[in-house]
């Protein structure tokens, strides 16, 4: 039985572009965030407003462009990241301010230079600042992993003491295990926690390749946010995948009851979105969106499929919304077969833009050899975005 809800934290824009080859300029971060909001995330986590003049810029943008999802802004324990974060959000319907300090020894010691008492003081500060501005207010124990259990709780007590309602529980450099994780989270809801209205969070980076193992075993144990990165991208191996993490709770609900928000059949669209943007596509083996995640080669497996496709997939291309047609398309091809690609990407376009688009595919297919379905996107007008599609 499905019943409780987990809320999904996407930070593709913060984290996510915090990676080689992956920066985005102001338009890219406003389409990508629209889409994303069609996807139904909940929290869009929009930049690091004290970092640079762009990220000021996208945070304000985005807060003003969101109707229905949180837009949340990352910044240090210190007073002027606080103003700053506040002052980008001012036009967001559902602000959230999202404040993190390492509590790791080693963090502390060779990053901040900090005691644990002056951790504690910049916490109940920052937090207590951030109050002024916003109701919701999240906070991150970065490094949490790696840090002493007694003394991350008792951060999380002073957060919550100062009106933080969402405590962040980050795997910063992804060292944990999934029972280890699990032991984490369990204590932290225990001995902090209790019965009161608390949003547990987990943020697993992938540098074991465990990110999305990590978050999902969280999840069991009582969070209730996760957050992900379209693709996974992000610092170094990268964040949890949004879409391993979705259909895996889909896949898997007999496991992991979950209810979550996200339209699965725009899992795709938003992948290729964003692989049309940033410099690199992702691997093709990848699960869920890459590109032989639904191809079958070995013959026998081939004949299974055939005869019944449950054989050898545990869920249906469609449900993710990779278009099922293989038509390929190629300089030759004609206005028809581009428009009915582009509507099981999920986009309807009108009689004046195909003329438009379908210029600018023949110029393309003039140029390359194969035409990817991120290339199609690509050339798309910056306002059209896919429609919501039940599967
Ligand atoms: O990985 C991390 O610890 C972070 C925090 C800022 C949440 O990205
Ligand atoms: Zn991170």
């Amino acid at each position: 039985m499905r019943s409780e809800k987990i809320d999904i934290f996407d930070t593709t824009l913060r984290d996510g572009e915090q990676s080689p080859g992956c920066s985005m300029d102001l338009k890219e971060k406003i389409r990508l965030a629209s889409q994303l909001e069609a996807l139904g995330v909940n929290i869009i986590e929009a930049g690091f407003p004290i970092a640079s003049v762009g990220d000021f810029n996208v945070v304000k943008a985005v807060s003003k462009q969101c109707k229905s999802t949180t837009v949340a802004a990352l910044c240090r324990t210190v007073e002027k990241d606080i103003v700053r974060a506040a002052e980008a959000l001012e036009k967001a319907k559902h602000p959230r301010i999202h404040t993190f300090v390492a509590t790791s020894d080693i963090h502390m010691e060779y990053k901040l230079q900090k005691t644990r008492g002056e951790v504690l003081e910049m916490t109940r500060n920052s937090i207590r600042k951030a109050r002024e501005y916003v109701t919701e207010v999240e906070f991150s124990a970065e490094d949490a992993t790696r840090s002493d259990v007694d003394f991350i709780c008792e951060v999380f007590r002073v957060a919550i003491e100062e009106g933080a309602t969402i405590l962040n529980i980050p795997d910063t450099v992804g060292y944990t295990l999934p029972d280890e994780f699990a032991n984490l989270v369990r204590t932290v809801k225990e001995e902090v926690v209790g019965d009161r209205d608390i949003t547990i969070s987990v943020h697993c980076h992938n540098d074991l390749g465990l990110a999305v193992a990590n978050s999902l075993a969280a999840v069991n144990a009582g969070a209730r946010q996760v957050e992900c990165t379209i693709n996974g991208i992000g610092e170094r191996a990268g964040n949890a995948s949004l879409e391993e993490l979705i259909m895996t709770c889909r896949v898997r609900a007999d496991k992991i009851p979950f209810e979550n928000s996200i339209v699965e059949t725009q899992l795709y669209a938003t992948s290729q979105l964003l692989s049309s943007i940033i410099s690199f596509d992702v691997q093709p083996n990848k699960a869920i969106v890459g590109r032989n995640a639904f191809a079958h080669e070995a013959g026998i497996h081939q004949h299974g499929v055939l005869s019944n496709p449950l054989c050898y997939e545990i869920m249906t291309p469609e449900s993710v919304g990779v278009p099922s047609n293989n038509i390929v398309l190629g300089k030759h091809s004609g206005k028809h077969a581009l428009l009915a690609r582009y509507l099981e990407l999920g986009y309807e376009i009108g009689e004046i833009d195909i003329r438009q688009i379908y210029r600018s595919f023949t110029d393309l297919a003039d140029k390359k050899k194969k035409i990817y379905d991120q290339d199609l996107i690509a050339i798309l007008p910056d306002n059209l975005n896919p429609q919501a599609i039940a599967a």
